[in-house]
């Protein structure tokens, strides 16, 4: 009886210990390489602009001109990007990363979702909804930083190419 006690009581560490190895913490995990400004003027506003110029009117000496993705690498590249922007989502979760738990994840969902839709109407070549999901993932980057980065606000403000361009 008292032996089995003993067996037992040995066991139990090991199988904490094991649990631990399994199961890193997230930190140990990953090596988060940009700092928020970075990853913002980096990695989210170069693919964010590649998005929103990809489709768009202009008007010139000979009268509108509709822009849009003629050949499949411009398409390509425009799928690229939303993937970028879509994935970055996640990043912006890191721990580390995350300013908090709830509005903070709940607007890098709304980042993800958004990019999935973008990955998506890119796919199907449908170049006005590329032009309106690209104006709705405007409006997820303003609403966060409406929040948390007011100085910042709208990402592609004379402020925050400045500041892209500084870092
Ligand atoms: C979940 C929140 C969040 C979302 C979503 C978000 N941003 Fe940001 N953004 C921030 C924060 C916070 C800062 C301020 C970083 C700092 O200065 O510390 C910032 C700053 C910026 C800056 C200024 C960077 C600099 O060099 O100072 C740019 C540009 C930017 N964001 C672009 C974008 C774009 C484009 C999107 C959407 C595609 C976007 N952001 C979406 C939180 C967010």
């Amino acid at each position: 009886m008292y032996r089995r006690r003993r067996a037992r009581a040995g066991i139990a560490p090991a199988l904490i210990a094991l649990a631990a190895c399994a199961a890193p913490a997230d930190e140990d995990r990953y090596t988060a390489v940009a700092d928020m400004p970075e990853l913002m003027a980096h990695v989210l506003e170069p693919n964010a602009q590649v998005y929103w110029r990809a489709v768009g009117w202009v008007i010139d000496a000979e009268g509108e001109q509709e822009l849009r993705p003629e050949t499949e690498e411009e398409w390509l590249a425009v799928e690229n990007a939303a993937f970028v922007v879509a994935e970055a989502g996640n990043l912006l979760m890191m721990d580390g990363r995350a300013l908090d738990d709830g509005p903070w994840m709940t607007m890098s969902q709304a980042l993800i979702d958004i990019g999935r839709r973008a990955v998506q109407v890119a796919e199907e070549r449908d170049e006005q909804a590329v032009f309106d999901v690209g104006a709705e993932m405007y409006f997820v980057c303003t609403q966060c930083h409406a929040t948390y980065a007011l100085e910042t606000l709208r990402p592609s403000d004379e402020r925050a190419q400045a500041a892209g361009e500084g870092s």
